[in-house]
């Protein structure tokens, strides 16, 4: 049954409808429709603008929708606000036409999507504090244990796994940051209200729409309330720059991984064999998570392209935008809970790094500066000798560079190798964010401040999700 078209447009063609109905995806918003209708009616009903019995009666035909709303997916219509309208119609008879005075789908659609948007979004974060708080707790029991770190996937200088482990909780804490921001700038604020694109003759007070479904403020202009994607563009934005931060976390981890570095000790239950070749373990779980920041790119690019050039106002296109959107936060919240997961059960093998740590010139670097810094000779030339020294020997030997350092500078081999350890270079790197242990104790103190003060505005977050039960 079609409600809209038949009298202005008559019958219409089923291949045409589900080519045009967002019916399908509409499951995932089919609550928030619901909510948001239930607010309209009980403003309504408040207002005095409908009969008081009808907004009793549409009132509770609503919330037992709520409980179950299988049968809405029955219809053939072209979206859900059109199956709600057809239920109302079927439980209220004539009465359910008072219910879309004031309403566009338009306005309802949009607050729908905000309200889901932030519900799935403060979830997003919930799942990121999560995420932080396992790092930290990780961080400490790796202080002093060393890490190669590579530049151009070549050995580069000694760190340690709490330097690395805390270069992900400080990028996760950033994410945090502009995610509520984002909230708060473009996805917390109500269209409510705004009608089809410039607003409605029926008295709303679209303040107080917007506070029986928990929003923080409104979008103000009427146009922009109805016509904009923005928040989602924005939204979409952040997790996929999110997402692909991580599919870099889970490249090092698949590297590390493997037999030929071998630092980590992966859970069992992130690995798969092979059908064929019974000695394979993959890490299928960090594969998928690198394949994601990639997806998501893509969903980002549809949900911009789709979005350019749309006139102002709104326009079907704005609909084909929704499944990408929740596809994309969806799929990154499941991502932070697998490589949560993994990073949780993953040991680092300590024996297999402080003997890294010699295979490799990567405290030459190091070396370079001390001798540059106590014996006053410009960091260039030192430099450079140390290179020529590297191809003369042809090898990568720590012991044989400080031998010959030793005989060709006079300095004695006992200080150069002490210059060279890992765990002295660790402790004379003291610059901010370097993997000093001690520097390290005080920055995990401070990060975990800010991860409770996140966890903080994360509550308060919560305590507003909830929709006032006062109607
Ligand atoms: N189903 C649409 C969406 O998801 C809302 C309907 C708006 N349709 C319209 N003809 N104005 O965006």
């Amino acid at each position: 049954m079609t409600l809209y078209r038949d009298a202005l447009l008559g019958k219409s063609d089923d291949k045409i409808v589900s080519f045009t109905s967002s019916i399908d995806e509409d499951r995932l918003i089919v609550n928030e429709v619901i909510e948001v209708l239930i607010a309209h009616v009980h403003h309504l009903r408040s207002e005095g603008l409908i009969p008081y019995e009808v907004g009793d009666k549409a009132l509770k035909a609503l919330r037992e929708l709520l409980k179950n709303s299988d049968e809405l997916f029955r219809f053939k219509v072209e979206d859900v606000h059109e199956a709600v309208e057809v239920y109302l119609m079927n439980a209220l008879g004539v009465d359910a036409g008072w219910i879309p005075l004031g309403r566009s789908r338009n306005d309802h659609v949009a607050t729908a999507l905000r309200l889901k948007t932030k519900r799935l979004v403060v979830e997003l974060i919930g799942e990121m504090l999560k995420f932080r708080e396992v790092l930290l707790k990780k961080a400490c029991s790796y202080l002093e244990i060393p890490l190669p770190l590579t530049t151009h996937l070549q050995s580069a200088q000694v760190s340690t796994v709490a330097h690395y482990l805390t270069y992900i909780e400080e990028m996760l804490s950033n994410y945090t940051s502009i995610i509520y921001a984002v909230l708060d700038v473009f996805v917390d604020k109500s269209p409510l209200g705004a009608g089809a694109i410039a607003g409605t003759t029926v008295p709303l007070n679209r303040l107080e729409l917007a506070r029986l479904l928990g929003f923080n403020s409104l979008v103000n202009n009427t146009l922009l309330a109805t016509g904009s994607r923005d928040f989602i563009c924005v939204v979409a934005s952040v997790i996929t720059s999110l997402a692909v931060s991580l599919s870099r976390i889970a490249e090092d981890f698949i590297i590390w991984g493997t037999p030929q570095f071998n630092y980590i000790e992966p859970p069992t239950t992130h690995l798969a064999t092979s059908s064929m070749m019974p000695h394979k373990k993959n890490l299928v779980t960090m594969e998928v998570l690198r394949a994601w920041g990639g997806e998501a790119v893509g969903h980002l690019a549809a949900i911009l392209s789709v979005v350019k050039a749309v006139p102002s106002g709104y326009n079907l296109d704005l609909q084909e935008v929704t499944k990408h959107l929740l596809k994309l936060i969806l799929n990154t919240i499941e991502a932070l809970t697998i490589v949560r997961d993994f990073v949780e059960g993953t040991e680092f093998k300590e024996e297999t790094l402080r003997n890294e740590v010699y295979k490799y010139p990567i405290t030459i670097t190091d070396l370079a500066e001390f001798i540059s810094v106590k014996y006053g000779k410009p960091y260039r030339e030192v430099h450079r000798e140390l290179a020529l020294l590297m191809k003369e020997l042809g090898e990568f030997d720590m012991n044989k560079v400080c031998n010959e350092l030793s005989r060709r500078l006079g300095i004695s081999l006992e200080e150069l190798h002490r210059a060279i350890t890992p765990e002295n270079v660790l402790k004379a790197r003291r610059v901010v964010g370097s993997p000093n242990p001690e520097l390290m104790l005080e920055t995990i103190r401070n990060f975990k401040a800010v991860l409770n003060s996140d966890y903080d505005r994360y509550a308060a977050l919560i305590s507003r999700l909830v929709i006032p039960n006062e109607y």
